[in-house]
């Protein structure tokens, strides 16, 4: 069986057993194969821009012997998004993915997007926001070292506040944690009433936000 990173495990969380998914970007493919593998969703095709990385999937993807299609693409270009319901896409920035989600006829029958962009989250969730998706949920993930924000968008009528387009959910003690311990210049903007976590951190956060500010 595939073992995946945390940072990939954290997209393979928000895939439902009926999706189908198309994994943009699938690189040597080990999201895809780790979906299949474990009968995590009901179709999964891998893409990728670049024809060595597509061929380590489709190597990968042979020697365990595994139904998932796979396609040369620039972003949705080339694939038959006619049943598919689902797109993931990491590790790329917030530029590359919204170029790759303009592809309106593409995204007809997408309703779920599952995202971790390498930068620019805020415009990244005020861009989706605009496309008619609804910011549902985040997972904070500690991979190496390095803090990543895996977002899961649902087309809706729902529309999300200011704040949470802007700063995120906030929903991880951890993350917030770390914002505190290393990222005071981020903290600082942050208003305090959007931290969602126990009030003996948000007073903590207070006191250390009157700190900065002296
Ligand atoms: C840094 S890797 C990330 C791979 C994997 N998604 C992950 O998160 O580990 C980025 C991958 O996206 C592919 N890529 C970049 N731009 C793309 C595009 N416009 N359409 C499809 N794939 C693209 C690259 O070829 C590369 O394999």
């Amino acid at each position: 069986m595939t073992k995946l990173s945390k940072r990939l495990e954290s997209l393979a969380k928000f895939v439902l057993k009926n999706d189908r998914v198309v994994d943009v970007g699938c690189d040597h493919g080990y999201l895809s194969i780790f979906l299949v593998e474990n009968n995590l969703a009901k179709k999964v095709v891998a893409s990728d821009i670049n024809p060595n990385a597509l061929n380590m999937a489709i190597n990968n993807i042979k020697k365990r012997n595994l139904k998932i299609e796979t396609v040369l693409s620039d972003g949705l270009n080339n694939i038959d998004m006619h049943d598919i319901n689902t797109i993931i896409i990491s590790g790329m920035g917030t530029a590359t993915i919204l170029h790759i989600l303009a592809n309106h006829e593409k995204m007809k029958n997408v309703n779920k997007l599952i995202i971790q962009s390498n930068n620019d989250h805020e415009l990244l969730r005020k861009s989706i926001s605009k496309m008619g998706y609804f910011l549902t949920d985040e997972k904070y993930i500690k991979d190496k070292d390095k803090w990543y924000i895996t977002s899961l968008f649902i087309k809706s009528d729902k529309v999300n506040t200011k704040k949470e387009l802007e700063w995120g959910l906030l929903n991880n003690v951890q993350y917030n944690k770390y914002l505190i311990d290393k990222e005071q210049n981020i903290l600082k903007k942050i208003p305090l009433g959007h931290f969602k976590i126990k009030l003996s951190k948000y007073f903590k956060i207070r006191k250390l936000k009157k700190a900065i500010s002296r």
